[in-house]
């Protein structure tokens, strides 16, 4: 039998690496990370990477200072002898800058995924924003695997919510909605959403008064200033419809987004563990390690 995978999980601090680790039965990578006293990063290992296959499970949101460590420990890896070194980044960063909106920007998605390719030798990761990318192909050159989110947040639904119907908030959730609602076997609307800047959305919101005996369901991929989800919030309640449930794939929250949008008062506001925080109630770790674990055996 092949040796099993040498796991590194020190960059997260949640349950959820090492979930994905057991899965794939592999061996815990131990390591020594610390701070030089000027920031710089210090990098160990403890455990022989030589001819391994190696997967480091990481949290990439807020993303500049722990992509650095990041490329340290994968080429640390790399320069011991690892056979490959595959990357478990639930969250991929920068996947909304994805166009040149204004003169002279840099369509910084594309040259995240150029700087991760050159770091590791496949990658997987979690519903990645793909908009004006149609798939993550055009911004990443390894080997990848993209995990669905929507088998895990259908079965949440169907578990804990009555009668849903499931709302997204713009044209770019409207793939997560109607997959989710495919999957729970409930109706689905999207909603048309204007962005004036960072934290100014305006809904556009169709006739919700036949939905009034559902019970409506949030569904996004990302909150981040959490002004889409509060206004969606907004809107269904002043529609009379019953308090609303939300789910959320990538738990960023920015600022004091999260206590914004609990203070909009949906009935729930769940998350899955893509991104590690408080309200994340839904456990990607399963398909996240059947994704890996076809990657290994290429
Ligand atoms: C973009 O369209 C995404 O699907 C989300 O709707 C968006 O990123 C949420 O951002 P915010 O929480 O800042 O409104």
């Amino acid at each position: 039998m092949s040796e099993p995978p040498l796991v590194f999980t020190a960059l997260r601090n949640d349950g959820l690496p090492d979930r994905v680790r057991a899965a794939l039965g592999g061996e815990r990578g131990a390591l020594v990370l610390r701070r030089f006293p000027d920031d710089e990063t210090y990098v160990r290992l403890e455990s022989d990477p030589r001819g391994r296959e190696v997967v480091v499970v990481c949290d990439l949101h807020h993303p500049d200072a722990k992509t650095v460590t990041l490329a340290l420990l994968c080429e640390t890896l790399r320069d011991l002898g690892a056979r490959r070194v595959g990357l478990v980044a639930p969250y991929m960063p920068y996947m909304r800058q994805d166009a040149r909106f204004k003169p002279l920007e840099g369509v910084t998605s594309r040259y995240y995924g150029k700087l991760l390719s050159s770091v590791a030798d496949w990658l997987v990761t979690v519903d990645p924003h793909l908009h004006r990318h149609a798939a993550l192909s055009e911004v990443v050159t390894i080997p990848h695997r993209v995990v669905s989110a929507a088998p895990a947040v259908a079965e949440w639904v169907r578990e804990a919510v009555d009668a849903p119907f499931l709302v997204g908030p713009d044209s770019e959730s409207a793939q997560w909605a109607e997959r989710v609602a495919a999957l729970a076997g409930a109706p689905h609307v999207v909603l048309e959403k204007t962005r004036h800047g960072d934290r100014d959305v305006e809904i556009t919101v169709p006739d919700l008064e036949r939905w009034r005996d559902r019970t409506p369901v949030l569904v996004d991929d990302i909150v981040s200033t959490g002004t889409t989800l509060i206004e969606t919030l907004g809107h269904v309640r002043r529609a009379g419809l019953r308090p609303a449930v939300v789910v959320v794939i990538h738990a960023l929250f920015s600022g004091d987004a999260w206590q914004r949008l609990e203070a909009a008062r949906p009935a729930r506001l769940v998350t899955c563990d893509a991104v590690p925080h408080l309200t994340n109630a839904i456990d990607l770790s399963g398909p996240i390690a059947a994704a890996a674990r076809e990657l290994l055996a290429t």
